[in-house]
């Protein structure tokens, strides 16, 4: 699958633009500030019907405008589909497909398969648990729909029992009941999470070594206190933990906590690896995260790689361009030395919220 439009109408810094998308590279240049960053967000939010960069719907509007609208044309299997995203500044949002409404987003997500890369990305080997857990849900979210509705609904869960723990005295039967529901999603969210990881795993074992030379081997590790427990032993864990959690006056306990170890030759890359090493993981974690929806999902994601190429080295880079030559991908970028003997390459200019051609 590939993009072939994408238009934005008072969409951050872009009063209106039309963009035409090659199935091939689409290198986007431009200064700082320019609005390239922007043509990524508007991707990723017409794919997951939210952004990346705010909680607020709001702030993806023109300053002084009322609305904003997005309007994407992807095909799929040699038939075009035709996704909008509308949000205005009292909040009414409105997401359609094919000139239909979606109504819920659990139905929607995973339609347009992504990989994003930016230099924040590298939070994933460098940074908290937080930001590995939301890789992993990010790809969970687009191979399964079941997915989506269990983590929300755990995540439901996790606030009403929160909001429990923080009163002074605690119902201690409605958190069992609580604990009853949350065992059923955790169940299912760590066989995703389990399942994911794995695969995850072996892809990157051959692309880290192709990376490397085979200098290095990368391997994952899922942490979490619930691999191999049934729902009735996950209640029990729970009920058995509640006590650390009322001390707290917060969840300690549950699938928030999880994390995904990353080792490079058997030493964990967020505590012991070189800068270089953590970058190589990154780009090994990420082409891994394209092969799994490429193969498992068996549809070809678009990748969007904004402004890393003055992140990587220039072995890494041929090795991603080498990659990447036969996909679509939309990247952002201040300099455009690394575009040599590339084909199936269109170049755009950004300036000011515009594109010269
Ligand atoms: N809601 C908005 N309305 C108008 N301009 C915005 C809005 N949000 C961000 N911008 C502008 O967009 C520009 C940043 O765009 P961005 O795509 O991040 O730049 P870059 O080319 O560096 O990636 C800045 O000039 C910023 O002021
Ligand atoms: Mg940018």
């Amino acid at each position: 699958m590939y993009i072939e439009e994408l238009d934005l109408e008072n969409f951050r810094n872009y009063e209106k633009q039309q963009i035409k998308l090659i199935d091939g590279i689409n290198l986007f240049l431009g200064d700082n500030a320019q609005g390239k960053t922007n043509i990524i967000e508007a991707i990723y939010v017409c794919a997951f019907g939210k952004s990346y960069r705010t909680l607020k719907d709001t702030e993806l509007i023109m300053f002084g405008k009322d609305y904003c609208n997005l309007f994407l044309k992807y095909n799929k299997n040699n038939s075009s589909i035709e996704t909008s995203f509308y949000i205005d500044n009292i909040n009414r949002k409105q997401i359609k497909n094919n000139e239909i409404k979606v109504k819920k987003i659990a139905d929607y997500v995973g339609e347009i398969p992504i990989v994003i890369f930016s230099p924040e990305s590298l939070d994933i080997v460098k940074g908290s648990p937080t930001r590995r857990r939301s890789f992993i849900d990010m790809i969970c979210c687009q191979m399964s729909k079941s997915y989506i509705i269990c983590h929300q609904e755990y995540m439901k869960c996790l606030k009403m029992k929160n909001n429990i723990l923080k009163k002074d005295s605690i119902d201690r039967n409605y958190i069992e009941i609580l604990h009853e529901k949350m065992s059923v999603y955790i169940k299912n969210i760590v066989e995703q999470r389990k399942n994911i990881i794995n695969k995850l795993n072996e892809y990157s074992q051959n692309i880290q070594k192709s990376i490397t030379d085979d200098k290095e081997e990368i391997r994952l590790e899922y942490e979490t206190d619930f691999l191999g427990k049934n729902e009735q032993e996950i209640k029990k864990y729970l009920d058995e933990h509640l006590y650390i959690d009322e001390l707290r006056k917060s969840a300690i306990k549950g699938i928030q906590r999880d994390d995904l170890l990353i080792y490079i030759n058997d030493k964990e890359v967020s505590k012991f690896g070189s800068q270089g090493q953590k970058r190589t993981a990154l780009l090994t974690l990420k082409l891994a995260n394209f092969e799994i929806l490429k193969e498992e999902k068996g549809e070809v994601p678009i990748l969007l790689l904004d402004d890393i190429m003055s992140e990587l080295d220039s072995n890494r880079i041929n090795f991603l361009l080498k990659y990447i030559e036969k996909y679509q991908s939309i990247i952002t970028t201040t300099e455009d030395t690394f575009v040599r003997n590339i084909e199936n390459i269109k170049i755009s200019k950004v300036s000011n919220g515009r594109l010269e051609n």
